[in-house]
């Protein structure tokens, strides 16, 4: 499959892809939102990809946001069908049943932070900054932003980042949860390898069993989830991995998972 705003490149089952419009800062616009919604639904449907990454192209932006060119141009119902277009799209990151990371290479801005909320595990580079600066244009987050950002920060730090539209440094975003690492610029592509190999080499119905609890997990009561957990546990408990995982542990050695 090929793009015109995105470059893909899988390597060791680990699947890149780089968001590709560096005279735009790589913001989002309709075209770079489907290719994105194509490569994803290709990323997921392929055996052979364990772990998705998704960053940006140059060394200032991830993503600095939707298109705002084509966001003063559309009208309200293309708004709408906008807005519900790039919500369905970081949903589906979202439930995957991949390890998605976002290496936020510097601004993700608007939707670009919509985007690494989406994802499961962000590391950023010591320049980046993230924020919902949507307010400064009259408008508000629409692909999922207030929703993603509250149910990981709270009401308190949802409210000021989304009001007050001032992005935030990498260092106070990993200091808020926001990002799990933040690393030398230069570092980054190691940092996302080193978090990446592990993901590969895992058992896959552990991994998609702990993205399911966790995701799932914390929209639901704490009994439902309980259910849930113990659903997932026991079909682990399931696989050939499993016994390969345990025996390997009592003999002392590497597991070697096949995914089955
Ligand atoms: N949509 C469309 N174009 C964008 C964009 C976006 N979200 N973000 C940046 N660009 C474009 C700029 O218009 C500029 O294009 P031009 O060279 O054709 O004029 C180019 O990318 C470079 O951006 P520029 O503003 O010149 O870079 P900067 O280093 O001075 O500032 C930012 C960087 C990120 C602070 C600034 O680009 C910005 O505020 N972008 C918008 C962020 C935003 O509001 N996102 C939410 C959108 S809903």
């Amino acid at each position: 499959m090929s793009f015109e705003n995105l470059a893909v490149v899988t390597r060791g089952g680990i699947h890149t892809i780089t968001i590709k419009r560096p005279s735009k800062l790589n913001a989002l616009n309709r075209q770079t939102l489907q290719e994105l919604y194509a490569a994803i639904i290709d990323a997921s449907g392929d055996d052979k990809v364990r772990v998705i990454v998704i960053t940006g192209a140059g060394d200032k932006a991830f993503v600095a946001g939707a298109d705002i060119s084509e966001i003063r141009d559309q009208s309200p119902v293309e708004a709408r069908s906008f807005s519900q277009f790039g919500q369905n799209l970081m949903s589906m990151i979202q439930s995957l049943d991949k390890p998605v990371i976002a290496a936020i290479n510097g601004f993700a801005l608007g939707g670009g932070m919509e985007l690494a909320l989406a994802c499961h595990l962000r590391i950023a580079s010591d320049n980046a900054k993230l924020g919902l600066p949507e307010i400064k244009l009259g408008i508000m987050p629409g692909f999922g932003g207030t929703q993603r950002l509250l149910r990981l920060v709270g009401t308190t730090l949802a409210l000021e980042m989304a009001l007050g539209g001032e992005p935030i440094s990498a260092e106070r975003a990993h200091q808020l949860g926001l990002v799990n690492l933040v690393v030398p610029a230069a570092e980054l592509e190691a940092a996302v390898g080193r978090m990446a190999k592990p993901l590969v080499k895992a058992a896959p119905e552990a991994v998609r069993g702990i993205l399911q609890a966790v995701l799932q997990g914390s929209d639901i009561n704490l009994e439902a989830g309980l259910a849930l957990e113990t659903a997932r546990f026991a079909l682990c408990c399931a696989t050939e991995d499993m016994k390969e995982g345990t025996s390997a542990f009592l003999e002392k050695r590497a597991p070697e998972f096949k995914g089955r």
